[in-house]
């Protein structure tokens, strides 16, 4: 029997929860650092106001957050999560900054934002599209709190395609990862899930196709690092 959306969130909220010690450390050593410049690339990428208010979604430990908040320090910007764990590592790194962030933390399901209708200028989402089971229920909701021309912002994995490298990278992904991810961690499942579920989700053109039937417009596509990863870019009409 398929599992349910409710049964598949709580388990995937156990496997982020349980993994929050060792997040941040494996992203930089199983990307070589690359994911702090494509989070960085996500937010660059932005075309707002410069006091914009930003959703961030699957904000995990807020590294998406915290850099929109260096982009827009004039800001107000929302991070939201169903792993309390993820946001109490999120809020030790706000706690860490030099100067004051204004970030607030918002403990909620992607499928039911606690939000009105049409209150962000962006919504960002890096890494999390990919655990939602109903992508099509969580981009309405997205669409919904989004303000007229707001912006949709996701930076996500898509299965490798052909190409010398991305051979070679696929080697990576389904022998050397899942065993770094063993060694370096105690919870060896959670990186053996991220291979599979990069396998499972559509490639770049189709999730494109999928952000035009929620409603999106003037959708862009970016390759980052040789198509390891994508930006996806849209607008609510
Ligand atoms: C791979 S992490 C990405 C975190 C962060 N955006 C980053 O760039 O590191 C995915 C995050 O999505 C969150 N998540 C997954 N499903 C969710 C849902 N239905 N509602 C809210 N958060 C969710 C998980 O708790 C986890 O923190």
């Amino acid at each position: 029997m398929s599992e349910s959306r409710a049964e598949w969130g709580k388990r995937i909220e156990r496997m982020f929860s349980g993994i929050v010690p060792w997040y941040d450390r494996l992203n930089r050593i199983l990307s070589l650092r690359r994911d702090v410049g494509w989070r960085r690339a996500l937010v660059q990428g932005l075309g707002l106001p410069a006091s914009p208010r930003v959703l961030d979604l699957a904000a995990g430990t807020l590294d998406v957050a915290l850099e929109v908040a260096r982009s827009f320090p004039h800001g107000q910007i929302v991070a939201v999560d169903f792993s309390l764990a993820m946001l109490r590592q999120g809020q030790a790194k706000i706690t860490a900054c030099p100067t004051p962030v204004a970030v607030s933390l918002v403990a909620a399901d992607a499928y039911a934002l606690p939000f009105p209708d049409n209150q962000f200028d962006a919504v960002t989402m890096a890494f999390g599209i990919r655990n939602l089971l109903d992508r099509a229920a969580a981009l309405m909701e997205i669409r919904r709190v989004l303000a007229p021309d707001g912006q949709l912002a996701i930076l996500e994995f898509v299965p490798p395609q052909s190409g010398y490298f991305l051979r070679a990278y696929r080697f990576y992904l389904h022998y050397l990862l899942p065993w770094l991810g063993r060694r370096l961690s105690p919870l060896g499942f959670a990186y053996r899930y991220l291979v599979e579920s990069i396998g499972a989700f559509p490639s770049a053109s189709e999730f494109g196709r999928e952000l035009h039937a929620a409603g999106f417009e003037q959708v862009e596509i970016q390759a980052l690092t040789w198509g390891v990863a994508y930006l996806f870019y849209g607008r609510k009409p």
